[in-house]
């Protein structure tokens, strides 16, 4: 079956081919970071924005790189939720008009279970390499971190959560108070290249026994690090209504030890993560360890993760690079999952910006039993 999934949840526009829920025929992203890097972050209204003029030459571009025509495609796939408003709002009504035209199924999904989907993609050619299960999955996106146990594709259990800050946050919001940018995790990889991970002792808040995580303690003694360094901010010049104000890097005395700052706050963040992740898999006894959303594309988590994961007798999956930050072929990919269950959209589909993953230990989990 070959599916077109269409993602507009933030701030890139992706359309995708893949077939059997597994082999990615194409995969194009169009990146609005510079869009946003003025602001600091993301701007929803530029967003969403952005995505009614890129949609369409992006799915066109999908198409072709995939060699399939239109007419080619069985079902067309979106996601739904969970993400901005606005951004979603694109993609969803898109992709209902090429459902309709089409006389295809329309299949809604979820944001979050496609980043863990991502495990399971493969280049057309690569052999197949499903995750042995059950799994213990660690989802770390800007909006999400989550242990969950996968006990088929799709099916989870919750095993912890952040009880703050989400690690993409985490690096973003760090990345803010060292003057380095949006989006904060790769800036923070960047600077830290050439820093010494030991240099500050950050805090590794591991919430006793749990497996939950907590991270804005982190974010307080990164700021009580640098505020020696920290220059007053000049005025704002008054903006006219209807004008996104330009962000402001904060400006720093010399001296700032960027680097061994950069390291040691990513070094706190991973530590945690690999601790936990390491305990739930030992604790439920997982075949395998997977990584998933846009935080897995950080070269030092996946490295200390994949050496933990190999002392056990367990196998590590990471999804490549392209396939950790927000892409189509995920969604493509677990809409495969997603009409097996028979879950189809009719065309009342409607966005939701907080749409939770759905999980098999809350207590409604006998709807969706499949
Ligand atoms: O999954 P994603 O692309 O979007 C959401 O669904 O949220 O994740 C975005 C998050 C951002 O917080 C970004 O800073 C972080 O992933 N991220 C990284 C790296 N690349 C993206 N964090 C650490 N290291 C990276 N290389
Ligand atoms: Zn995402």
């Amino acid at each position: 079956m070959r599916i077109l999934g269409i993602e507009t949840s933030c701030d890139e526009t992706s359309a995708a081919v893949v077939v059997g829920g597994t082999w990615v025929l194409s995969n194009v992203i169009s990146s609005q970071i510079a869009l946003h890097q003025a602001h600091g972050g993301v701007v929803p209204e530029l967003a969403a924005r952005a995505h009614v003029t890129a949609l369409v030459p992006i799915v066109q571009a999908a198409l072709a790189e995939a060699s399939v025509a239109m007419n080619e495609i069985d079902a067309i796939a979106v996601t739904h939720g969970p993400g901005l408003a606005g951004s979603l709002l694109v993609g969803v009504n898109a992709a209902k008009a090429m459902a309709y035209v089409l006389d295809r199924p329309l299949i809604p999904v979820n944001h979050l279970e496609a980043h863990v989907a991502a495990n399971w993609l493969r280049e057309p050619g690569a052999e197949a390499d499903p995750p042995a299960l059950p799994a213990v999955c660690l989802l770390v996106s800007g909006g999400h971190t989550e242990l969950l146990l996968v006990e088929r594709p799709g099916r989870f259990r919750l095993l912890g959560r952040t009880l703050d800050d989400a690690a993409g946050e985490a690096f973003d919001k760090g990345a803010r108070l060292l003057g380095l940018g949006y989006p904060g995790g790769p800036a923070i990889q960047r600077a830290a290249e050439g820093g010494n991970p030991a240099a500050f002792d950050l805090p590794r808040a591991m919430q006793g026994d749990t497996l939950d995580f907590s991270f804005s303690g982190l974010k307080t003694a990164l700021l009580r690090l640098i505020a020696p360094y920290r220059l007053p901010d000049p005025p704002r010049p008054h903006l006219a209504p209807g004008l996104f104000a330009e962000h402001r890097a904060p400006s720093f005395r010399e001296g700032l030890p960027v680097a061994d700052l950069a390291a040691s706050f990513q070094a706190a963040i991973v530590d945690v993560l690999v601790e936990k992740t390491m305990r739930a898999a030992r604790d439920h006894g997982a075949a395998s360890v997977l990584l998933a959303g846009g935080v897995a594309a950080n070269r030092a988590l996946r490295d200390a993760l994949g050496v933990a994961v190999a002392a056990e007798a367990m196998k590590f999956h990471v999804p490549p690079f392209a396939f950790c930050t927000d892409n189509a072929a995920m969604i493509a990919g677990a809409a495969h999952q997603v009409l097996r269950r028979g879950e189809q959209a009719g065309w009342d589909l409607d966005i939701d910006p907080r749409l939770p993953l759905r999980l098999a230990n809350e207590p409604d989990v006998g709807r969706w039993e499949i």
